[in-house]
């Protein structure tokens, strides 16, 4: 039973989820996995970053969310070695498909061999770009193919998040889902949080001018899930 008194009902105070209710979380919804594990010795032989992945609880997220909207098909942006690509392959049908742009062809290499090693190759694209140039021919295939995207992970460079906003419903399907990685980021870029009013760090600034547009977008209902560096989720709805 629920005990409650005035005293805690009337001001409740900020209620930050402690670390080990997190990894109680993590541990019963998504835990480690072998493939993971084999991604993430694949990202440490090519040198990537440690880290840099999204975390487990954050890919089964992203399976309910992809699975609540029917998704078959979907665009993400940064792929590093391949996590979240994973946990995106294996929340779709088996027809279905992930095409993941990365800038650096090195880790895009590396990380086409890790999936295909832990059985996704065939449902991820892991195609070399950055992300300016790739919206164009993007765009051209969607309507060439007439086939939109049911949902877009943003993930790459933080600074072009708002322009992938812009561009994202010229390629999402009505009903289609936007996901977004670290929009409450704090303290990793030149040592500036969201919310300094004197920060001047562009991936900062894009952030903000990002939630802002995505809040008051007339076609996107959304909301930021205040997990890890924070997920923003918007359902696009034309
Ligand atoms: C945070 S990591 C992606 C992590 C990955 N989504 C995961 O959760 O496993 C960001 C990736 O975006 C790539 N990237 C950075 N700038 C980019 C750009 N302008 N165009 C395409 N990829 C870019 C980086 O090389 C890096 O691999």
């Amino acid at each position: 039973m629920l005990l409650t008194s005035k005293a805690n009902t009337s001001s409740p105070g900020p209620e930050p989820v402690p670390s080990e209710l997190l990894a109680y979380v993590q541990e019963t919804y998504a835990p480690e996995t072998e493939a993971l594990r084999l991604l993430t010795a694949a990202a440490e032989r090519a040198g990537m970053p440690a880290g840099w992945e999204i975390t487990p609880d954050v890919g089964r997220l992203f399976q309910v969310l992809c699975r609540s909207v029917g998704a078959r098909r979907v665009l993400e942006f940064g792929t590093l070695a391949g996590h979240s690509a994973w946990w995106l392959a294996t929340a779709l049908p088996a027809d279905g498909q992930v095409v993941s742009i990365e800038i650096d062809s090195d880790w895009a290499a590396a990380a086409r061999a890790a999936l295909a090693e832990v059985g996704v190759g065939a449902k991820v694209d892991v195609r070399v770009g950055a992300v300016r140039e790739i919206l164009e021919p993007l765009e051209r295939e969607v309507v060439a193919e007439q086939r939109l995207y049911d949902a877009i992970f943003l993930d790459a460079d933080k600074a072009y998040y708002p322009e992938l906003l812009e561009w994202a419903v010229r390629v999402l399907r009505p009903g289609g889902l936007l996901l977004a990685d670290n929009v409450l980021r704090s303290g990793s870029w030149n040592g500036q949080a969201l919310l300094d009013p004197g920060a001047d760090d562009p991936r900062i600034l894009a952030i903000r001018r990002f939630n802002r547009l995505l809040a008051e977008h007339p076609h996107f209902t959304a909301t930021i899930i205040p997990i890890r560096a924070g997920i923003a989720v918007g359902i696009y709805r034309p």
